[in-house]
């Protein structure tokens, strides 16, 4: 759950999650996600002017918990515990909403398949290279499609769904060829509106999420056509809440919170969409625990799909480059996804979502044990730890003036230790993948 508190409430170790200040008698929000260090930032912040942070409660909780470790050392030892961690900033991402916690009621479910009925789905029938052109078109072509249907939606007018569900058949085919390279193409902030550039992402990565727990193409298709639709209720949300540069006030962000009702019934009205689709975008925003909304559902009662893409909309809105922020860190990313593991999403699902993504997704900043820092060019799913990678700097920081591959797979003696914070280093990753 986020919590709004004072700047000067913070304390090291907590990600704050957003920032609010008054500027020219308006409140002003900044989302991104920095961790405290120290207490010096926390001054700074002040200096700043800013005067309210958004934080999640559990780690207001470790912080507290950490500060009384750090008493507890200091009396007993004169020991001080020092924080090694680097400033990471991942990118800005829709502010969490205020959640009750009082209604948790997790259930254990059942893995939706096992690990030995995987291996024939994971075939490619074609290379990445190939693929990755076709990919490219087929993504442009659905980000056009879902553009007017939004628009259709927002001026009043029916919904093409026919045209959708088409450029869906793409998505789907493609991802079925070979799922890196659509996935490759969602790092690319290609569009200005945020709305339908992310649709369109959260059905590329709801589609390969799919093929990895085996669904077939017609159930891919559901999922696909779902997930390309689920905020299709922000359009009926007014533009200047929508589109509001500030904190939005307490109505305005109930208006906003809306959007999963609105969608579901205007889905709802439409003919031949399946009830799966209707249900993602009713519980997209759903938590696992029964903290989320709009209905506050938890476990298996939220459906299978509404689950996966819960996990796939949030790290898209991880890892999606904004227009002013950093590259973001997809290793980030899931790190922040296994932190939420029974909480926000499905145990179950992360373990599987990052078995498809791998632990260090394409676009992953990561540091080798030889201290090289190299990016992460496609994922190797057999081997989680061992993607293709390409080395950019050497242990001591210099980039290479000619970059190259290395296959952690066929390395004996290399291998991932750590991820890095991807501001350190101010290059276009698109460069170097795909
Ligand atoms: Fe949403």
């Amino acid at each position: 759950m986020i919590k709004k508190i004072k700047v000067e409430e913070l304390k090291a170790g907590m990600f704050v999650h957003g920032l609010a200040k008054v500027e020219n008698g308006k409140d002003k929000a900044f989302m991104n996600t920095v961790q405290i260090h120290e207490p010096g930032q926390i001054k700074g912040l002040v200096a700043e002017g800013y005067r309210y942070a958004f934080v999640d409660e559990t780690d207001i909780a470790a912080a507290l918990k950490r500060e009384r470790a750090k008493e507890l050392a200091k009396g007993l030892n004169g020991f001080e515990p020092s924080s090694k961690e680097k400033t990471e900033r991942i990118d800005s991402w829709e502010l969490p909403t205020s959640t009750s916690t009082d209604s948790v009621k997790a259930v254990a479910i059942e893995p939706v398949v096992k690990n030995d009925e995987l291996e024939h789905h994971l075939e490619d029938s074609a290379t990445f290279d190939n693929e990755v052109v076709r990919a490219r078109e087929i993504k442009e072509k659905a980000g056009e499609v879902l553009k007017d249907l939004l628009d259709d939606v927002r001026s009043g007018k029916g919904m093409q769904t026919d045209k959708a569900k088409k450029v869906v058949e793409g998505v789907v085919d493609s991802v079925l060829r070979n799922q890196d390279a659509m996935l490759s193409l969602v790092r690319l902030k290609e569009y200005d509106d945020y709305t339908f550039g992310h649709s369109v992402n959260v059905s590329i990565i709801s589609t390969a999420f799919g093929r990895h727990i085996g669904l077939d193409r017609r159930r891919l298709l559901v999922l696909g056509f779902g997930s390309i639709l689920h905020d299709v209720g922000k359009m009926l949300v007014p533009d200047k809440i929508l589109n509001k540069p500030s904190v939005l006030t307490e109505e305005e962000f109930m208006i906003m919170k809306s959007h999963p009702v609105l969608g579901s019934d205007l889905l709802k009205e439409e003919v031949g969409i399946p009830r799966e689709v209707v249900n993602i975008a009713r519980h997209h925003h759903e938590r696992f625990n029964g903290s989320g909304y709009p209905d506050g559902l938890a476990g298996n009662n939220i459906e299978t799909f509404a689950r996966m893409v819960a996990i796939a909309d949030v790290y898209d809105a991880m890892t999606t480059k904004r227009v002013y922020g950093d590259t973001p860190n997809p290793g980030e990313a899931v790190k922040r996804l296994f932190s939420w593991k029974g909480t926000h999403f499905d145990p179950h699902l992360v373990d599987t979502f990052v078995g498809c993504l791998g632990i260090y997704p394409i676009g992953s900043f990561v540091r080798l044990n030889t201290g090289q820092v190299a990016l992460v060019k496609r994922a190797n799913r057999v081997s989680l730890l061992q993607p293709l990678v390409v080395v950019l700097y050497d242990k001591n920081g210099m980039k290479y003036p000619k970059v190259f591959d290395l296959d952690l797979a066929k390395s004996r003696d290399k291998n991932i230790v750590a991820t890095v914070s991807s501001s350190e280093f101010k290059i276009n990753v698109d460069e170097y993948i795909g």
